[in-house]
């Protein structure tokens, strides 16, 4: 058999004496997705923080591709090959869509002046074939069309879009969705769905997807993974998952505000009001900014100069 793409065995963290999570085990194929479902503060967006390095595991180890990640810096497992969007939007917000999308091709496009009058041509063959590539990408997700727009004027369903377009122009193995569809309507959450089954059948990653709108993980996961206070409660298809005692009583036991099990998703303010957990800001902050923004703030400059 191949090498999984993603095996997490054992894995826990544990912050003073809770445990958030607790002996987490899963394996991802090339192709496949998995989904990660859960109440909130089941500590889905923990294994996330685990896996991109921004918490060392307290327990166990994970792999990527056979390679043991355990004590990586994020920066190291961007570079092998994970990529996360977040559950608040993190774009780079005065820059155009077309420029968010080549900042995370990796940036030959830094080089300016000095190299770039040397080797002029390179430059500019680079530069193309870069902004070639991102377009392609945009077209993926019908968003060519808004190249030039700021990031920040698009409306919340094509930012998340973009979002998750940036994630796969790092070349990622591994793609971890946190709550994709938060803040959509239905509209723009079926729209998500085709887009998410575009990128598997063109780029062959994994996808480990982690998901409130329960309608969406059942439609399009081949396999759920269920955490409920760190631990895992239930793992297979979907259909089982739907029928599995201890995961209604999981969702039913959780806030009554939340209803998980409801098809419609939230407006736009409340599901960005229910992602605004001080930890998980913290972590993703720290993330964000040693992740794309080394690279972003120096091309952010070098595109308004
Ligand atoms: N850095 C941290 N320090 C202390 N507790 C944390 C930290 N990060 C997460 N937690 C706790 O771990 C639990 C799981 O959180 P989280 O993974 O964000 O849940 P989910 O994404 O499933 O809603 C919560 O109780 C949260 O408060
Ligand atoms: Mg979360």
């Amino acid at each position: 058999m191949d090498t999984p793409v993603l095996e997490a065995k054992h894995l826990g963290i544990a912050f003073g004496g809770l445990k958030a999570v607790d002996d987490f085990n899963i394996s991802i194929n090339e192709g496949e997705l998995v989904g990660l479902i859960g109440p909130n503060g089941a500590g889905k967006t923990t294994v996330f923080n685990l896996l991109t390095g921004v918490y060392k595991p307290t327990e166990g180890a994970f792999f990527l591709c056979g390679k043991k990640m355990n004590g990586k810096k994020i920066h190291q497992v961007v570079q092998a090959g994970i990529a996360r969007t977040f559950q608040n939007i993190r774009l780079f917000k005065t820059m155009t869509v077309l420029d968010n999308v080549k900042v995370a091709f990796g940036m030959k496009f830094k080089y300016r002046l000095g190299s770039a009058l040397f080797r002029y041509t390179t430059f500019w063959k680079e530069e193309k074939d870069i902004e070639e590539k991102a377009m392609d990408l945009l077209k993926i997700f019908g968003l060519e069309e808004k190249a030039d727009y700021i990031s920040s004027n698009l409306p919340y369903g094509q930012q998340r879009k973009l979002e998750i377009a940036r994630a796969l122009a790092t070349g990622m193995k591994l793609l971890l969705l946190d709550e994709p569809a938060a803040g959509m309507n239905p509209t723009e959450t079926a729209e998500l769905l085709s887009c998410i089954n575009v990128i598997r059948e063109r780029f062959g990653i994994a996808i480990l997807l982690i998901e409130h709108d329960m309608s969406l993980v059942m439609k399009i996961c081949e396999r759920i993974i269920v955490i409920d206070y760190g631990i895992t409660i239930a793992e297979g298809l979907p259909a089982e998952i739907a029928a599995n005692p201890k995961v209604i009583m999981a969702y039913l036991g959780a806030d009554d505000e939340d209803d998980e099990f409801s098809e419609e998703s939230g407006s736009e303010e409340e599901s960005v009001k229910a992602s605004e957990n001080e930890f998980e800001d913290k972590a993703e902050l720290d993330l964000e900014n040693n992740l794309l923004n080394e690279q972003g703030k120096e091309t952010e400059k070098d595109v308004k100069s």
